[in-house]
């Protein structure tokens, strides 16, 4: 065969296989096959020394221009190879939007939060603000400034976590009325909502660590029948117009009158049932007139200021709500539990 024989059966070859190949690697073998170190025309171009010398520089330029045709082809080869595979992976990658999602577990709002959400709405409703304060407190705001002096007997009533001498987990959400006094003028309207510590063995109504909300109103001329008004319109827009409250007289060192604060049974509206045993009232609230002397201690004259607080325990109000009857439940974190509840 001589050389130009040889060169068209090269190119021949290469014609048929590019008509072949359809991926990098089939090209990329091609290549090697035709260019590479003992590639078809790279030997070609070796065995020249064979060739007449009149007749190298001609063979030559024939070998020169099949090489220069063949890489063009494998070029253009090799650009629609890469088009085709970015077309795949185009395709591989597309989302079908109409296509139905896998199940996805959404999370839900815990039930304490709930009753904590809608109250504050209802508060802010009412022109309050909600404030909130820390949980590891000083002495001073948990028990001194509302009038709970070192040995007064009524701290034995809230079991303490004690953190040192003078710091506390808080033992109700009282302090942020102290820290508030303290640091704005009337008037004052503020419910402020948290977490609140004690050292209480855990069982079906008792937790160590549960939640209240505050609700403090200071201004000039401020009465119990302000109190006793804001806590009924609470405990309507909670439970519904048939529900009333119901004063009895009790004793906080910080309010002076104090009262709990029972609301018609939201179970048997005020017959008499299970849950409210046979009263037709269930307790919800403590509450009072703020004392004078702590007014005076956090700095706000109560000659020419009056004002009102009321504590309310936020699960029990869950309970009362969803018919929950057992604390426990709250803290185990089971989702069959939790995920029942919906706002409404
Ligand atoms: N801090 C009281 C408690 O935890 C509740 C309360 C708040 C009572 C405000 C009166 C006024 O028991």
């Amino acid at each position: 065969m001589d050389m130009q024989e040889q060169l068209r059966k090269i190119q021949e070859d290469a014609k048929q296989q590019i008509e072949k190949i359809t991926d990098k690697a089939g090209l990329d073998a091609l290549r090697l096959k035709m260019l590479g170190k003992k590639g078809d025309l790279t030997l070609l171009l070796r065995s020249m020394g064979q060739v007449p010398a009149e007749e190298r520089p001609k063979v030559g330029q024939m070998i020169n221009v099949v090489r220069e045709h063949l890489t063009a082809q494998m070029d253009e080869l090799d650009a629609k190879i890469k088009k085709m595979e970015q077309e795949k992976k185009l395709a591989r990658e597309s989302i079908d939007v109409t296509e139905p999602r896998e199940h996805t577990a959404i999370g839900c709002v815990h039930p304490v939060s709930l009753v904590q959400d809608q109250l504050c709405k209802v508060f802010t409703g009412m022109g309050f603000d909600v404030v909130e304060g820390p949980e590891v407190e000083l002495d001073l705001f948990n028990f001194e400034l509302l009038n709970l002096p070192k040995n007064h007997p009524a701290r034995d009533a809230q079991d303490t976590f004690y953190i040192e001498d003078n710091i506390v987990l808080r033992t109700h959400t009282s302090p942020v009325q102290a820290r508030t006094m303290l640091s704005r003028k009337p008037p004052i309207r503020i419910v402020c909502p948290g977490r609140v510590y004690r050292a209480d063995e855990v069982d079906a109504t008792h937790s160590p660590v549960f939640h209240q909300m505050e609700g403090l109103v200071i201004d000039e001329d401020v009465t119990m029948a302000d109190l006793k008004g804001t806590l009924d319109a609470f405990a309507k827009n909670l439970y519904g117009d048939d529900v009333t409250t119901r004063f009895r007289p009790s004793f906080f060192p910080f309010t002076e009158p104090s009262a709990e604060v029972d609301l018609t049974c939201v179970n048997c509206h005020g017959k008499g049932c299970r849950v409210c045993k046979g009263t037709g009232w269930i307790e919800v609230l403590g509450a009072g007139m703020v004392n004078p002397k702590v007014l005076d201690m956090c700095g706000i004259d109560s000659k020419k200021y009056s004002g009102f607080a009321f504590g309310v325990g936020l699960e029990r109000i869950a309970m009362l709500r969803y018919g929950i009857t057992d604390l426990r439940l709250f803290y185990e974190g089971d989702v069959r539990f939790l995920s029942q509840f919906r706002d409404d």
